[in-house]
């Protein structure tokens, strides 16, 4: 038989397939997701995200030093507070654990970057991502608190912020807060096309940020949705956007292609707590391979056109692929 196009035979051996491929991991591709705890000596283990815990400073800082060490460039930082209100207050307050944090890792880790995930869902007594009025989440009333949040995470030493509240108008209330406390330089990294996901379980175990009442589909996308994708994104870079995130990741492959594709921003894409221990009680079963499902969800993200992955496999994967 006369085949002209044989696939195969540039994939016959390693030298080979290593020259011709397309797409490849590296460990300053990935943001490390860490959970801030007030008090000292706390490291919980959060049970449904096996080798993710919360941590207290003192400890935070030996892990975002051994991610740094091992080539994650970043870190983005959740905080728990020592407690919740209607207003979600202690996000803005100086003595926060995200702010002590931002202080001490820019002291001690000084080459890692620091973003802040800028919400209130930790924070308020009734776990939603903005203040309530008349039993809705008021838009207008939170981008104030919203805004206020930010300030405070950059004058701790945030480097970078990144509104994950979903609510409309937020970049540019955040853009305008920043840039007339001075802050001008502080990019924001917007969860542009963030969806109502049921992947985010894990995570609200971590930051006990589960909504007391309702859901968030008021606020988040709806998981249906493509076109409108492109639209939450427009509005952010017209707001102000640096970088433009679509999240959950792996679930949304295809979003993360077309906002690639439309906007020349850097993308930023979220493989979120769901997606992680999918991959964690899967292998823990011994029913797939951790590492190599782990490399390949990640080069696959990557491959769809996120710049950046915030994975909480950030350390694992540079680890392995520094080998
Ligand atoms: C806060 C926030 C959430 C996540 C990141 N920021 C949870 C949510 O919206 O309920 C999810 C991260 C994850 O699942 O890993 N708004």
């Amino acid at each position: 038989m006369e085949l002209l196009f044989r696939p195969r035979r540039l994939r016959q051996c390693e030298a080979l397939r290593k020259m011709v491929r397309e797409t490849h991991l590296r460990p300053e591709d990935f943001i490390y997701p860490l959970f801030v705890s007030p008090g000292k000596g706390v490291r919980q283990e959060v049970p449904s995200m096996p080798g993710v815990c919360r941590l207290s400073v003192d400890n935070l800082v030996a892990e975002a030093r051994a991610a740094a060490e091992l080539g994650v460039p970043a870190v983005l930082l959740f905080g728990l507070p020592t407690k919740k209100d209607e207003t979600g207050s202690e996000a803005a307050s100086p003595k926060g654990a995200v702010q002590q944090a931002l202080r001490q890792l820019k002291k001690q880790v000084p080459q890692l970057l620091l973003i802040t995930d800028v919400c209130l869902c930790g924070y308020t007594s009734h776990g939603h991502c903005g203040v309530i009025a008349g039993g809705q989440v008021d838009n207008d009333a939170s981008l104030e608190i919203l805004a206020q949040v930010a300030v405070s995470h950059a004058e701790a030493g945030a480097d970078v912020v990144a509104p994950s509240d979903m609510m409309d108008g937020r970049v540019g209330a955040i853009r305008e807060a920043l840039d007339e406390r001075g802050f001008e330089m502080v990019p924001i990294l917007s969860y542009a096309v963030k969806y109502a996901s049921s992947f985010y379980g894990p995570f609200r175990d971590a930051a006990e940020s589960a909504p007391a009442f309702g859901d968030r589909r008021s606020y988040q996308m709806d998981p249906a949705n493509a076109r409108e994708a492109l639209r939450e994104a427009a509005l952010d870079v017209e707001e102000g956007a640096d970088i433009l995130m679509v999240k959950p990741a792996l679930p949304y492959l295809d979003i993360i292609a077309q906002v690639a594709g439309e906007f020349d921003l850097p993308i930023a894409a979220y493989q979120v707590s769901g997606e992680y221990a999918m991959i964690k009680a899967a292998a823990a079963n011994g029913w797939l391979n951790e590492e190599a499902v782990m490399l390949e969800s990640l080069l696959a993200i990557k491959r769809a056109g996120a710049d950046l992955i915030l994975t909480y496999f950030a350390k694992q994967a540079a680890a392995l692929l520094g080998k």
